[in-house]
This record gives C-alpha cells, sequence and structure tokens, in this order.
C-alpha cells in the first residue's frame, strides 16, 4: 500500500486553548501514524514562506502576526491518502462553514483563528514538510500499521 505523509499544523491558538490533545486524537482515532511532531515558536520569514502563495491577499499580514503571535505544534502525519483524509478530517477554511464533527467545525468561531494547517496536495505537503523538518527526526512508515 503507497504510504503518504501530509504537514499538519495546530495553529497559536490551538496550542493556547489546549486543543494540541484532542487534535492528535482525531488524527489518531481516522486511522493516521504519526512520523514526526515538534512544537516551536515561529519567525515571521518562516511563516511568509509557509504562505507564500497568499502573499498578495489583504489579510496575509495578519496571517503572519497570528501564526507568529505564540507556540504552533508542527506535525508530519501519514498513511493512505493523507492530505484528503486530513483536510477532510480538518473541516472547511471557515470555521462558520466547516461541519460539526470536524475540528475546525467543532473548535472555530471565525476565519482569523481556524486552530489548525493541513497541507492542501502532495506537492505542497513535500515543501511544507521540508520547510519545518529535517529527513533525520522523520520516522518512517511502521510495518505494523501500514505494512
Ligand atoms: P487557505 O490556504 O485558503 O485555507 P486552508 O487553511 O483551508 O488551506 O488560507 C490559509 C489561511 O489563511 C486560512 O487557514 C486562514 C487564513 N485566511 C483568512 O484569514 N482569510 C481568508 O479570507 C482566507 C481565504 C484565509
Ligand atoms: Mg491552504
Amino acid at each position: 500500500m503507497q504510504v503518504e505523509q501530509t504537514f499538519v499544523m495546530v495553529k497559536p491558538d490551538g496550542v493556547k486553548r489546549g486543543l494540541i490533545g484532542p487534535i492528535i486524537t482525531r488524527f489518531e482515532q481516522k486511522g493516521f501514524e504519526l512520523a514526526a511532531i515538534s512544537l516551536r515558536t515561529i519567525d515571521r520569514n518562516l511563516a511568509e514562506t509557509h504562505y507564500g502563495e497568499l502573499k498578495s491577499k489583504p489579510f496575509f499580514g495578519e496571517l503572519v502576526d497570528y501564526l507568529t503571535s505564540g507556540p504552533v505544534c508542527a506535525m508530519i502525519w501519514q498513511g493512505p491518502h493523507a492530505v484528503e483524509n486530513a483536510r477532510a478530517i480538518i473541516g472547511k477554511t471557515n470555521p462558520v462553514e466547516a461541519g460539526p464533527g470536524t475540528i475546525r467545525g467543532d473548535f472555530g468561531m471565525d476565519i482569523s483563528g481556524n486552530i489548525v494547517h493541513g497541507s492542501d496536495s502532495d506537492a505542497s505537503a513535500a515543501r511544507e514538510i521540508g520547510l519545518f523538518f529535517d529527513r533525520d527526526h522523520v520516522a518512517q512508515p511502521s510495518a505494523q500499521l501500514f505494512g
């Protein structure tokens, strides 16, 4: 079976509200395997690079302020269809539209504080994993879960 990886990040509001645990639980319950995890405060340069494709948007400055306002919890989760499965349990970008049962639907109130990030494609996942993690610190797919 092809094992894919995706990049997920609990944003500063999620960390401050004590939601790392509930979010990890949802990924584990879905069937994902954790490949790497790191709690860290990121600088503006990394935040701007991470969201580089949104540079021209009017909310870009506030987005970077928000992402650098406190520690984030960066994670790599792996399993079949990792990108699509992660986006499905995270829910729509705006918590107002995210359905109940999704992370943003259950824990968020407004698009400016939507709790969690998930890569939108395999190419984005590879790029974002490379920004946040050294290859040496990423676990390989476990034979037990996905062999
Ligand atoms: P985007 O990549 O479009 O959404 P997603 O996180 O679902 O992939 O946007 C990145 C983040 O930018 C989004 O999580 C929240 C923020 N954002 C706003 O603050 N206002 C907006 O109108 C949009 C579209 C996004
Ligand atoms: Mg996105």
